[in-house]
């Protein structure tokens, strides 16, 4: 697919990706399951430039779940070391592009190594404004939304919040990245159609793109793909086609 086929006005401002498909890569390369992480890595980075290059505003990675924790002990530490990997190796590139590392989840699981490089980088890029990129480590959609759930208690047992306020505004407020719009795009490679607990306050209204392409081999081109066909869809966030067509109606703020 080609890039001139989309539309650089309607490039979707927040994009999503679940990066799945590093083992089942590795597995048919007679590999383990690391070095299809390791090569995972290179998509990254790779997917990084492509969307700054595209004009997307902000692209939020799934690194580690909380459910990752469970996975044998080896193939953890080796994701937190290739995270110190990747910190160090990109840093320079990211700020250099204007480009503003975040990261949301329980980071105070990470290993102490991993979190003191990721808490560097946050600081060191906290005031680029080209681009923000947004790693989800140790983190859940079900937890974050317990944990803005015990924010707002916290908040109305200390009488600074009155419960009856509490509408779709006040809980998206007490979300780790409040400050961020909702993905317009959600893009799932390794071919399961799941959220598997992604984003799930945030991606109400996504457009979501599950393609067979595994990690490892996705590339700006299979991003291009995603952007070209989120850009023949309609989105009517509940209208109807006719609204949508009147215009105004149709963009949920
Ligand atoms: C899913 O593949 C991927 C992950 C669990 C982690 C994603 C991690 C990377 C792309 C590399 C690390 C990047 C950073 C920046 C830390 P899987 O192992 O579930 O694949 P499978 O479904 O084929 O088994």
């Amino acid at each position: 697919m080609h890039e001139r086929r989309i539309r650089a006005e309607a490039i979707p401002e927040h994009v999503a990706i679940i990066m799945d498909g590093n083992g089942r890569w590795a597995e048919r390369q007679g590999l383990d399951r690391i070095q299809g992480h390791r090569a995972g890595i290179e998509s990254v980075r790779a997917v990084v430039r492509a969307a700054h290059e595209l004009g997307v505003r902000v692209l939020t990675l799934y690194a580690f779940s909380t459910e990752n924790w469970s996975r044998p002990k080896g193939e953890v530490d080796a994701l937190m070391g290739l995270l110190e990997h990747y910190l160090e190796a990109e840093i320079e590139e990211l700020d250099r592009n204007g480009i503003r590392l975040r990261a949301m989840g329980r980071l105070e699981r990470l290993p102490d190594a991993a979190r003191a490089k990721l808490e560097s980088a946050i600081e060191r890029t906290r005031d680029n404004t080209e681009m923000t990129v947004l790693f989800a480590l140790s983190y859940g959609g079900r937890t974050e939304i317990a944990d803005a759930a015990r924010k707002l208690a916290r908040d109305v047992e200390q009488g600074k919040l009155d419960p009856d306020s509490i509408d779709e505004k006040t809980f998206a407020a007490a979300l780790y990245e409040p400050e961020l719009p909702d993905p317009d795009l959600l893009i799932r490679t390794g071919g399961e159609a799941r959220v598997s607990n992604f984003l799930l306050w945030q991606i109400a209204y996504t457009e979501l793109h599950v393609t067979e392409v595994m990690w490892p081999e996705f590339r700006k081109s299979h991003l291009v793909d995603a952007i070209y066909a989120f850009q023949q869809r309609e989105r009517r966030y509940g209208l109807t086609s006719e609204q949508v067509r009147e215009g105004g109606a149709g963009k949920r703020s």
